[in-house]
């Protein structure tokens, strides 16, 4: 990655951890420990950004007023010497999502945001989930086995989401592809240029077709409200008198996250209850553990591992001074496995109390869609050790972790389970 349109530090730091290395990729955990002690707060020339693995300065930096979650500048480095009109209409898409604004901007477009979460519409999601959960399983119940990923994390959100936002049925292969198209640019990918190249052209022609498709749906609601999030975003943009244009990226921001972060999350889930028979076993014995158990799943392996700040002034954090224009990679999932705020950080406790894990970050931008995602966790892995009490991993096949084409997401290709 070319870093020469961001500032670096005068001196670069020797040390190198790679984390796109294939060990680090199936387990990041022990080379993030190994960063933690001895380089906190890491300049990595290769990326030419920072990296932050303490729990206190990780959360003292999504705190932070001085850094900026516009990551424009970051989006443009990542290509290198590739001309940036490759990557105009991600960009026109891109600047407007909620998660890449400050404040004053931030705070209106989460207000509006927070009107697709009422009480009301998640209270009437529940059941969309239980049923689809229970649909998902009904498919594979009597053929002894399943992949977690292609027959239940895919799947699973892939039919809640559009359901709830009154996405038609045949969208939804366009939708998750070009989600997975736009996550993989936005998400700091590594990869030769031509990799690249190929990642920028996909997101850019992605943020095409799905505006494309949110656009008309938007018209569509206008017209005719119905019950669906599209169309309580759409009324509250009309009466708060905001601008139309940014309510395409508000969608795509809400499904977009919605659909990688929960498929990454449950194949981490069960990946680390299979792994871990005893804490199975407790929780299979008192399913009313559920709601610790999914904290203590998000916080041992959590689908977003990192996420990004831009340094709007220079600063100085755990002692190193950080250039303004600096880009910051906060380490979350290091974060969270940081012994100095967690007891044994390595050890899966399905009970730990107090939890207090960064993997819905914290501050302003803490996750939107928090409720939902718990709500979607603890029904599907209710029900689906309910329905399958033998689930065990499939001696025969391999698990494959994502090939973790960007930082920012995290979870498994595939993870073959037997009952
Ligand atoms: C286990 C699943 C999930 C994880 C681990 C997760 C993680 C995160 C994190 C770490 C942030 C903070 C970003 C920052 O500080 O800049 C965030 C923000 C956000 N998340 Fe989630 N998320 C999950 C599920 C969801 C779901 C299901 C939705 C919606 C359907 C969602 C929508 C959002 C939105 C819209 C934001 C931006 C909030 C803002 O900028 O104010 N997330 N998420």
């Amino acid at each position: 990655m070319n870093s020469q349109h961001l500032n670096m530090p005068a001196r670069a730091n020797q040390q190198t951890y790679d984390l796109f290395a294939s060990g680090a990729l199936v387990n990041s955990y022990p080379l993030f420990k190994r960063m933690r002690e001895e380089d906190p707060v890491h300049y990595c020339e290769s990326f030419g950004y920072w990296i932050l693995t303490r729990y206190r300065d990780v959360e003292a930096a999504l705190r932070d007023e001085r850094l900026s979650s516009n990551r424009t500048a970051l989006f443009i480095n990542q290509l290198g010497s590739l001309d940036v009109n490759l990557i105009q209409n991600f960009l026109d898409l891109i600047t407007k999502i909620m998660v890449e604004q400050d404040p004053p901007k931030h705070t209106q477009l989460r207000k509006l945001g927070n009107q697709g979460f009422t009480t009301r519409a998640l209270e009437s999601w529940r059941s969309i989930i239980q049923n689809t959960t229970d649909r998902l399983l009904d498919n594979v119940q009597n053929q002894g086995g399943m992949d977690i990923v292609s027959d239940l994390s895919i799947p699973l959100p892939l039919f809640i989401l559009p359901e709830i936002f009154g996405v038609p049925e045949t969208d939804r292969a366009n939708m998750l592809e070009w989600t997975m198209n736009i996550g993989t640019f936005w998400g700091a990918p590594g990869g030769s240029n031509i990799e690249i190249e190929e990642f920028a052209l996909h997101a850019d022609r992605a943020a095409v077709q799905f505006s494309a498709l949110i656009r008309q749906l938007i018209e569509q609601r206008r017209r005719q409200p119905g019950t669906d999030m599209i169309s309580l975003l759409t009324v509250a943009y009309l009466e708060q008198g905001f601008n139309f244009e940014e309510l395409p990226s508000l969608c795509i921001q809400i499904l977009g996250a919605g659909l990688l972060t929960i498929t990454d999350m449950i194949s981490n889930g069960v990946n680390a209850l299979l792994r871990h028979p005893d804490q199975l076993q407790k929780l299979q014995q008192n399913p009313a553990l559920i709601n610790s158990a999914v904290e203590e799943m998000i916080r041992f392996d959590t689908s977003v591992p990192f996420f990004f700040r831009i340094a709007k002034l220079d600063l100085t954090i755990g002692g190193k001074d950080i250039p303004k224009g600096s880009v910051i990679a906060l380490g979350l999932g290091a974060a969270n496995h940081d012994p100095q705020k967690f007891d044994s950080p390595s050890v899966f406790n399905i009970t730990r109390s107090p939890n207090e894990h960064l993997g819905f970050g914290s501050g302003i931008h803490s996750c939107l869609g928090a409720v939902l995602a718990r709500m979607e966790l603890t029904i599907c892995l209710t029900t689906l050790l309910r329905r399958l009490p033998n689930l065990r991993f499939d001696p025969d096949k391999q698990a494959i972790p994502t090939k973790h084409k960007s930082l920012l997401f995290k979870g498994f290709d595939s993870l073959p389970v037997k009952f």
